[in-house]
This record gives structure tokens, sequence and C-alpha cells, in this order.
């Protein structure tokens, strides 16, 4: 009997260390109402501009945003996957990458709609943290740090989600707070970082857009009175983009401040998701002593769209959706798997989505921590194989070439400094490995030897 009862005492005790919960992170829909493969394919599609849609499938192609068949297939995935999530993070971008004179204020709310309705659908009984995006607004990016009827009307169609308190900071500047897991002492904070955006022109003059970063301080200040834990979603990242040297999102006075409000708050937020990248990252953010204390986790886009940013090479990926496994007791991340639909295949042969990879599994650590994500950013940065790795996962399996020096470069310091000034001596200092002492000498000799003895 007291064996049985030691049993029963036991499982619990060991149960209440790793309560394992999951959630859902979706980003970057972008769905191209247009898009047409039985067209001839310089107009299959709105969003790939003057480009030729030349391998159009039902499931879209790389130069197009996403068709409502793979918006179905990505959502229809999720459910069959995991159908009960404990909450999905939604971090916007629904619309397609065209000129504003395509779309306008009705166009831009009838597709958020659309999308949350499929969302609904297939997750009637799910809460979903729902982000905006740039491209979540006409005209894109002007997202204003005041009432707009867009951010009245998509919290109307967001009410399910949004306490009334959550309506009301919403209307006045896309941002809010709520519950997590509907308990007590855990919070997640949805903020507008649109406002901070370098193509938003309407709050660049600002001090603090909205007072979003004095309602953040206090949310944060009040849960660390109360004891909560805090999760942080958003689109924009702050940061620099790793696929294009020294290109940050945020004016550099948003980005400081973003940063001092992570530094000064990171005891209480035990994860950042971010979309907008379309790109699969992360960035580390250090306190000032250099200790690892916060990571902004950056998942992969549905849109396959090749960005047309300039300077960019190649820059499509595969669909990618991604789970996320945490204690529901203490929210550390443990496990992040990304699934991924392969465009090619899906539109050659069938609509098939597969698991890409498991970051424990992949990167050989015990769990998502802040410690853990630094550790596989030194494997990154030091070791190739970890780095070509990574670099595959990246862009969602679709760019598979070597990832070179320069890329390295581009790749480590956009993750591990989001500071701007930090970023540019990261560029520097990574830069004089290659020329006095790094890898490349070595193998430069060891071919030099090599040579010697054929030649
Ligand atoms: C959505 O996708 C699912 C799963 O592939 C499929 O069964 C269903 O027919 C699709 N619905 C539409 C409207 O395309
Ligand atoms: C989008 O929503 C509109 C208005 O409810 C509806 O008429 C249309 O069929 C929807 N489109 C899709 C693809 O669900
Ligand atoms: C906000 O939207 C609601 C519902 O669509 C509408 O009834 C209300 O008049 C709007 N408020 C303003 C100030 O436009
Ligand atoms: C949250 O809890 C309240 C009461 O405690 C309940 O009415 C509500 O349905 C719950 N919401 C979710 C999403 O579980
Ligand atoms: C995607 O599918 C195509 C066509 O079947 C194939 O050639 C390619 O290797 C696949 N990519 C990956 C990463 O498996
Ligand atoms: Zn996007
Ligand atoms: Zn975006």
């Amino acid at each position: 009997m007291s064996g049985f009862m030691f049993i029963i005492a036991f499982g619990l005790f060991g149960a209440s260390f790793g309560l394992s919960g999951r959630f859902w992170h979706i980003t970057d829909l972008h769905w191209d109402p247009t898009y047409d493969p039985s067209k001839e394919p310089n107009s299959v599609c709105a969003s790939s501009g003057s480009r030729p849609a030349s391998n159009a499938g039902t499931f879209g192609d790389y130069v197009c945003d996403s068709p409502w068949n793979l918006i179905n297939s990505s959502i229809s995935a999720m459910k069959a996957t995991l159908p009960d999530p404990d909450f999905i993070v939604w971090t916007g971008d629904d619309t397609p990458h065209v000129p504003n004179e395509q779309l306008g204020e009705e166009a831009v709310l009838g597709i958020i709609n659309n999308l949350t309705y499929i969302i609904k659908q297939h997750f009637p009984k799910t809460k979903v943290y729902s982000a905006l995006g740039n491209h979540d607004f006409h005209p894109k990016s002007q997202l204003p740090a005041a009432f707009h009827n867009i951010y009245n009307k998509t919290s109307e169609m967001w009410k399910e989600w949004l306490h009334l308190g959550s309506q009301e900071t919403f209307r006045q500047g896309g941002f809010y707070t709520e519950e997590l897991l509907n308990r007590t002492g855990y919070r997640m904070i949805v903020l507008n970082t649109n406002l901070y955006y370098d193509q938003n022109k309407v709050t660049e003059g600002m001090e603090d857009p909205a007072g979003q970063f004095a309602w953040a301080d206090h949310i944060l200040t009040e849960a660390a009175n109360k004891k909560e834990k805090v999760y942080i979603i958003g689109h924009v990242p702050p940061g620099f983009f790793e696929k294009k040297r020294s290109k940050p999102w945020f004016i550099a006075k948003f980005n400081e401040q973003y940063l001092k409000l992570i530094q000064k708050h990171h005891a209480v937020i035990l994860g950042q998701f971010f979309g907008h990248h379309h790109t699969d990252s992360f960035r580390m953010i250090y306190n000032s002593d250099g200790s690892p204390v916060s990571t902004i986790f950056l998942t992969p886009g549905v849109t396959p769209w090749k960005t047309s940013l300039p300077g960019v090479v190649d820059g499509a990926n595969n669909p990618g959706i991604r789970l996320f496994e945490y204690d529901t007791e203490t929210l550390l991340v443990k496990d992040m798997v990304t699934y991924y639909l392969n465009l090619t295949f899906a539109n050659e042969a069938q609509e098939r989505w597969e698991k890409e990879y498991r970051l424990t599994e992949s990167f050989q650590v015990p769990d998502a921590s802040p410690l853990s994500m630094h550790k596989i950013l030194e494997r990154i940065a030091n070791d190739n194989c970890y780095l070509q790795k990574y670099y595959e996962y990246n862009s969602v399996s679709y760019d598979l070439t070597n990832c070179d020096k320069n890329c390295r470069i581009d790749h480590v310091c956009a993750a591990r400094e989001v500071d701007f000034s930090r970023y540019e001596h990261c560029l520097e200092k990574e830069a004089a490995v290659y020329m006095c002492g790094g890898l490349l000498p070595f193998l430069s000799v060891l071919l030099s030897l090599v040579l010697t003895i054929y030649v």
C-alpha cells in the first residue's frame, strides 16, 4: 500500500517538473487572391511583379505569394499534426506584396477577415494571440499611433480572442496584453512593432509612438511585482536581416529602446516570437556582462515569395509552420519543431507536409533556453557543419547552396547582435577571423602542403 502511495506521489512529483505544453506559431501567410496557375507565367500572380512564375502549380510558385490552396493546406496541416494546441501565435502579414494602388482599406480588411475565418474554422476553441504585420494596413507599413478604422475593424474580427481592455488598447495603437493559458501568473504581450519600422513615415518623429514603450515597461514592471511569467510576440523584430548585410528594420532610436526594455525586464520574459523575415533564424539578447538573457525566435513564413529586396540573391523559402514545446509551469521554451511543404514536390507529386527538424536533435542542446541558444550560435559560428545545417533551415530547405565566409559573417552577426554599433563591430571582428588565424589560413596552408606533395 505504502509502495503504491509512493508511486503515485512520485508520479505527481515528477510530473510537476516536466509539464509539457505545445503551441503553434504561424506567420507571414501573405494570401495573393490573384494567383492563377493556368495563366501565362508573367500573369500568374500580381505579387511576382515583373518576374515570370515558371513553375506555377496548385500550391504556389516561389516568386508568388500564397494561393488559397497553400493557406488552406498549411492550416489543415496544423490541424492534422496537432489539433488541440494550448494556444496559437499568429504574427501577421496577410496581404500580398503588391503596390498600394492594387489594394485599399476594404481589400486589406477583407483578406484579414478571410484568414481569421479559416483559423477560427479549424481551431474554434483555441485561443489565438494575433499581431498585426506591416502588410495588414493600407497604405502598407503606415500604421498610426492613434485610433484608426483598420485597428477598430480588426479588433472586431478578433474580439473572441481579446478581452475588453485589450480591445481598447488595440483600437488605440494595435497592441494588447492577455492572460496566457487562462491562468493567473502567465501573460502574453502582443506588440505593434510596426510603429518602429523604418518604412513607417507616420511615427518616425515620435518619442514613444502610442505610448507603447511606457505601456510595456509598466506591464512588465507589474509582471515582476506579481511574479508573472511573460511571452512577447510581434511582427517586425529589432536587429538586422541575416540575408542582407547592415539591413536593420527599426529606426535606430527605437531599436535602442527595445533592447533596453528587454535587458531591464528579461527576468520575467521567457520568450519572444516574431515573423517578418520569412526565414528561420533567431536573435540573442545579452546583458551588459555578456550573459545570454533572452532569445527572439524568428519563425519562417507560409508564403514562399522570393524577396525583391535589392542585394538578396534567391531569397525564396519553402512554406513553414512551427510547433513550440514549453514547460507549462516555468514557460521555459524546451524545443521547437519546424514542419514544411516542399513546394516543388507538392506541385509535382503530392501535398506532403513533413518534419524539417527538431531543434534539440539538430543542434545537440538540452532545450531552447537563452543559454542553449547561445551555445547553438557559437556552434554555428565555429563549426561549418552546424553553419551549413542552420543555413539550409534558414530558407526552409529551399536554398541548399554553400554558406561561404561572407554568408557566415552575415548570419552570425545578425543572430548575435541586435544593437546597431555592436553589430557593425561584429562584422569587423568576424571578417578579421579570416585574415589572421582563422580557419581559412589553416586550410590554405593545408592546401599548399597538398600541392607541394602532388605537383
Ligand atoms: C483544404 O485542405 C484539406 C487538406 O488537404 C483538403 O482536404 C480540403 O479539401 C481543402 N479545402 C479546400 C477548400 O481547398
Ligand atoms: C473571403 O470572404 C468573403 C466575404 O466573407 C467571401 O465571400 C469569400 O468567399 C472568402 N474567400 C475565401 C477564399 O474564403
Ligand atoms: C468601430 O467598429 C465598430 C464595429 O465595426 C463600429 O460599430 C464603431 O462605430 C466603430 N467605431 C468608430 C469610432 O469608428
Ligand atoms: C478561461 O476561464 C474562464 C473562467 O475561468 C472560462 O469562462 C473561459 O472559457 C476560459 N477560456 C479559455 C479560452 O479556456
Ligand atoms: C524537394 O522536392 C524536389 C522535387 O521532388 C526535390 O528535387 C528536392 O530535393 C526536394 N528538396 C528537399 C529539401 O528535400
Ligand atoms: Zn511578410
Ligand atoms: Zn512584414
